[in-house]
């Protein structure tokens, strides 16, 4: 019987268990993926807390994407076959051995791209897009300041924020993760653990600030962000990896004509599925002529999923960590 990992009860990595769970049924529309590779993100470290806004019913399966190979398909399937590698997006049940899922909703795996690099790419790369483009409307020579440039989430931001042509600065906590970052395109790297980030991009703009600020850190880095803006700047709201959730003052908002922009990638997927389905072309198409590609730090067999977690919880990943069901731990992905 296929292995997933199950939240039985809400708490640490090292509560959860991995279990032998009886294969799902295949309902009308429906395929099952055997899985090669299963993202974490960050919300997942919440969702197991119960202290994400998405609280399934236990037990679950946690884990919103991941990559694989379709082994089997209801009859009245078109556009699959068994064997076409996909990437897949769920609100629950990615780390796993098997998976099955509408057949709508799966996404060809980009050619050349590996399962890891599969299981990385779209939760970060729509988030990114849809807070660049859809949201702030991010226009070339612009500067984009991306603050915890070298995760997740932010390490696509700087890669998609070139691609648009933008000026980018990005924030990060060690030398290596900034120099990741700028392997990636960051134009600019600040140490905003060391050095006050407001200063430094003022210094780096002539004074002007960034035109367009994307935060998935929260706390104090969201609050300085706003100083940090330029006349007429968006400031994302994309997270807060760091835990607290601050006030903003809003005299800063009206003193800059400032807009701040709550992102919620997910969410608006759902309720508009046209921006979803724009992101992925858009990403799709980068990915497909070699533009983007997500940077695999860690790839874990799926059985080290509470390793993977702490990775995140504890700052340490850079770029995507990923589980490997049935697969060796590597250090830099298969
Ligand atoms: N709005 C949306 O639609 C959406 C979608 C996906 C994710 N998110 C949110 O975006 C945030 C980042 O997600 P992710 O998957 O990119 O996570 P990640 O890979 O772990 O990256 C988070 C980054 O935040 C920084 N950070 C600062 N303080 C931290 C702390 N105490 N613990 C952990 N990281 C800390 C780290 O960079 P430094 O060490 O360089 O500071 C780290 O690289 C999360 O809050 C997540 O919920 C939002």
């Amino acid at each position: 019987m296929p292995l997933a990992v199950l939240c039985r009860a809400l708490g640490p990595p090292e509560r959860l268990s991995l279990e032998e769970l009886p294969p799902a049924p295949l309902g009308r529309g429906e395929a099952r993926i055997a899985l090669r590779a299963c993202g974490i993100n960050f919300p997942d470290t919440l969702t197991i807390l119960g202290r994400y806004q998405h609280k399934p019913p236990l037990p679950f399966t946690p884990g919103v994407e991941s990559a694989g190979i379709i082994a089997e398909l209801a009859p009245d399937v078109a556009g699959w076959r068994v064997g076409d590698r996909v990437i897949t997006r769920q609100r629950v049940g990615g780390y796993a051995e098997e998976i099955v899922l509408p057949a709508a909703q799966l996404i060809p795996l980009p050619p050349g791209f590996s399962f890891a690099e599969g299981a990385g790419f779209a939760v970060a790369g729509i988030t990114a897009y849809h807070a660049l483009v859809q949201r702030a409307a991010l226009r070339p020579g612009e500067t984009l300041l991306v603050h915890g440039a070298a995760g997740g989430v932010g390490l696509a931001a700087v890669e998609l924020g070139k691609l648009l042509g933008a000026r980018v600065i990005a924030t990060a906590s060690s030398a290596e993760k900034r120099a990741v970052a700028r392997a990636r395109g960051a134009d600019a790297v600040i140490d905003y653990t060391a050095e006050d980030f407001v200063a430094a991009v003022r210094r780096l703009t002539g004074g002007d600030g960034a035109d367009v600020v994307f935060d998935p850190v929260g706390g104090e880095v969201l609050v300085q962000s706003l100083r940090a803006l330029a006349w007429g700047g968006r400031l994302l709201i994309v997270g807060f990896a760091a835990g607290a959730i601050p006030a903003l003052a809003a005299n800063r908002i009206l003193l800059r004509s400032a807009t701040v922009l709550g992102i919620r990638a997910g969410e608006a997927s759902r309720r508009e599925p046209h921006l979803a389905e724009a992101a992925l072309a858009a990403l799709l198409a980068h990915a497909g002529e070699g533009r983007l590609r997500p940077h695999i730090a860690a790839a874990l067999p799926l059985a080290r999923y509470a390793d993977g977690m702490r990775l995140l919880m504890e700052r340490q990943a850079i770029g995507r960590v990923v589980l490997l069901p049935g697969g060796e731990a590597t250090p830099a992905g298969p």
